[in-house]
């Protein structure tokens, strides 16, 4: 067995990475709360503890070659890895996603008016992750990088792991005003698109989270 229930969320995500989506999958929450152990999540989600750790351990096996180790990526690599595959994917997707729900809000919003206020929580949460990411890339991983200032470390990994929350409670709300993401019969492309969009970057913002609290952040929260 490659895991047991006293392991934390995140670092059966760091061991495997391919686990994530055995967590996405549950909506067990493996980024803000990778402290979490595996027994106490599944508690918490009312699962099988026993039937998880069986699909953990599939999910893990599956792997063909043996997996790239982000855990041990320099700190300057991980950093430009967050950037590249995440940041980047963000800042393509949120001007995509933001069009699409302006069309399928304004034309389905009276057939489904939960679209009504799933636009402005989008919006919001796109205009949260915008200045996010700014920030992290123009003070706290310049910072990370050249060792310091300490005070200014420690004040922005602080607010990186508010927003995070903030984030993660934005995303549960979309979730739920979109009806997890289940596009009706009458739903048009835009709708389906948008929906498949939203999925997405759900799932990216976890392991991107999931990169920069269980990962990053325990390399420099000691010394801060
Ligand atoms: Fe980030
Ligand atoms: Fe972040």
């Amino acid at each position: 067995m490659l895991f047991d229930e006293q392991m934390t969320v995140g670092d059966i995500v760091l061991r495997h990475p391919e686990t994530a989506r055995v967590f996405e999958r549950h909506r067990i929450d493996f980024c803000c709360g990778g402290q979490v152990r595996l027994a106490q999540a599944c508690e918490r989600a009312g699962l099988d503890g026993a039937a998880i750790l069986e699909a953990l351990e599939i999910a893990a096996k599956e792997i063909g070659a043996p997996r790239h180790d982000v855990s041990k990526l320099p700190t300057a690599s991980l950093i430009a890895t967050i950037i590249h595959q995440h940041h980047d994917y963000l800042r393509e997707a949120m001007p995509r996603i933001q069009a699409q729900m302006a069309k399928v809000a304004s034309v389905h919003g009276e057939h489904n008016p939960k679209l009504r206020s799933l636009e402005p929580a989008v919006s919001e949460l796109c205009e949260t992750l915008a200045k996010h990411l700014d920030a992290e890339e123009r003070v706290l991983f310049p910072a990370l990088l050249a060792g310091g200032p300490a005070l200014v470390i420690a004040r922005e990994l602080a607010s990186m792991v508010e927003d995070h929350l903030a984030v993660g409670a934005a995303l549960r709300n979309i979730r739920a005003l979109a009806d997890d993401f289940v596009v009706p019969e009458w739903g048009c492309t835009t709708y389906r698109l948008l929906f498949s969009g939203l999925a997405e970057m759900e799932a990216d913002i976890h392991l991107h989270v999931h990169l920069e609290n269980n990962v990053l952040l325990p390399r420099f929260a000691k010394a801060s």
